[in-house]
């Protein structure tokens, strides 16, 4: 990770998990969309999601795709900050990243195989874990927002 606006970058956390060799790009690309096709629709993370993202969809998903192709087959393909991203986010709290996760594992069982699905579960969780205690862990305030 040689950038330095990477270096909260929760990717650099992943490894490639083995057995992941039946993973293409197309199913990458398929589970992000209707991840979020759910995401949308949900009372809770909906509205923050639309907040953020008013316009076309297509740039959010092409991230999102980038980003589990480099999680999950560790191609490169993404650069960003989530850290930085997710901050300056209205309405995000530490309870909704359980809504996230339950939405993104209901997903990746009606898409993947069990092991596969698993992968990108253990994957979510730990990623899910570091953002929410970048966003949120202050030693001298447990779980309070940091920023707007
Ligand atoms: C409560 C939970 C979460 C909420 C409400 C949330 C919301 C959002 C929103 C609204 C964006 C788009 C921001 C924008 O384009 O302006 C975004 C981007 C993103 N989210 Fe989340 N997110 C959550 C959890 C997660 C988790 C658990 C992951 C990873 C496992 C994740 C990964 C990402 C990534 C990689 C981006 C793209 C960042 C970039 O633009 O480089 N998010 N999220």
């Amino acid at each position: 990770m040689g950038n330095p606006a990477e270096a909260n970058n929760v990717v650099a956390l992943a490894k490639a998990p083995s057995g992941i060799g039946r993973l293409s790009e197309d199913t990458i690309r398929h589970l992000v969309d209707r991840f979020y096709v759910k995401v949308r629709a949900d009372p809770q993370l909906g509205p923050i999601f639309e907040r953020a993202i008013p316009g076309d969809w297509g740039p959010h998903l092409a991230t999102m795709h980038n980003f589990w192709s480099s999680v999950m087959l560790t191609s490169g393909r993404y650069k960003g900050n989530p850290v930085a991203v997710h901050l300056r986010l209205e309405g995000i709290e530490p309870q909704l990243f359980e809504r996230w996760l339950a939405l993104f594992d209901e997903t990746c069982r009606e898409l993947l195989d069990e092991d596969i699905a698993a992968a990108f579960r253990a994957k979510a969780a730990r990623i899910a874990e570091s953002l929410k205690l970048a966003l949120f862990y202050r030693p001298d305030q447990p779980w309070q927002r940091i920023a707007p």
